[in-house]
């Protein structure tokens, strides 16, 4: 496996190869990210990850300084899962100026949910992916499901620029109790790791009543928001939403039997410093990947 830490080198090493599968990641790699390598592996005629934390993408009062860095772990992690290269660049190598020119996805899609919470963090993973897909110009780039809002957003910033990349969506990988995957979850103390599955459980329940035919949104999202409140936690939002754009649900969307597949339940709540989020698509309820 071939590490670099510049553009140059890595454009030199990539011009011999015609498919380049793309997984690109903030590094502290857990079982989560490699199922995405491993799903690369099988896409194009070369694996490449990068693995950067993208100074852009975090609000001031937010974790960049801390966000967990472990870059030896991650290299031999997916030396393990056969990725070919690793593109790890210093922030002076992909900021070399400050990044003046930026990408600002839709509001409609951007300023709503994480984009609410989290303003300008879509400009932020929208501007680095135009910039990392100009650098790798994969054909194929792999995201996670977990973080569906930024799946969309990708999907629509390769759309909207015409680059030739299949965007491909992987399923959100969990541990057995059902808490997705996260380099945050190392936050978590021992109490509020056992905690922390009712965020995936509130999900299911809200998918379940949907499946069973509840059709008042607001109450389920106010019932569940409650009793995460009781339990102590603090939540940003639990919402259902359509799985398409992410926009409220008509009552044309809710009204007939299989229109439940074409909803998501999204939910990002903090447990005390630890922010986490999941989703979870209602036409999937039941099935989900789980880590080894
Ligand atoms: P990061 O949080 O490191 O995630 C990298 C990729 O791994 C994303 O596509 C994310 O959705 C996926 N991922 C994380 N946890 C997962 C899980 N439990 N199951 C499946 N996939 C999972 O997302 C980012 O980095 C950044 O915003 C980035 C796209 C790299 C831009 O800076």
């Amino acid at each position: 496996m071939l590490i670099v830490q510049t553009i140059a080198a890595l454009r030199q090493h990539l011009a011999a190869f015609h498919r380049p599968a793309f997984v690109p990641t903030m590094g502290n790699l857990h079982e989560g990210h490699l199922a995405l390598v491993q799903r690369a592996c099988v896409l194009g005629d070369v694996t490449v990850a990068s693995l950067f934390v993208n100074r852009l993408q975090f609000l001031p009062h937010e974790d960049f300084d801390t966000y967990p860095r472990t870059p030896q772990e991650d290299y031999e992690a997916l030396e393990r899962e056969g990725c070919d290269v690793v593109f790890a660049p210093a922030e002076a190598e992909l900021y070399p100026v400050p990044q003046t020119y930026k990408v600002h996805p839709p509001a409609a899609l951007a300023d709503i949910l994480e984009g609410h919470f989290r303003p300008g963090f879509f400009v932020g993973v929208s501007t680095v992916l135009l910039k990392l897909f100009g650098i790798v110009r994969p054909a194929v780039a792999v995201f996670g499901d977990k973080d569906y809002q930024q799946l969309l957003v990708v999907r629509q910033l390769v759309a909207q620029f015409a680059l030739p990349i299949d965007v491909v969506g992987h399923p959100t990988v969990r541990s057995k109790d059902g808490l997705a995957l996260s380099s945050r979850n190392r936050y978590l103390d021992a109490a509020e790791r056992v905690e922390a599955v009712q965020l995936s459980q509130t999900l299911r329940t809200m998918a379940q009543a949907l499946r069973d035919g509840a059709q008042d949104v607001p109450s389920l999202e106010t019932q569940a928001t409650q009793a995460m409140q009781a339990r102590g936690w603090s939540v940003d939002y639990l919402c259902i939403r359509r799985s398409a754009d992410l926009q409220e649900p008509t009552p044309q969307d809710l009204a007939t039997p299989i229109a439940a597949d074409r909803l998501i339940v999204l939910g990002a709540a903090r447990l005390g410093r630890t922010r986490l989020i999941d989703n979870l698509l209602v036409g999937e309820l039941g099935g989900c990947a789980e880590a080894p």
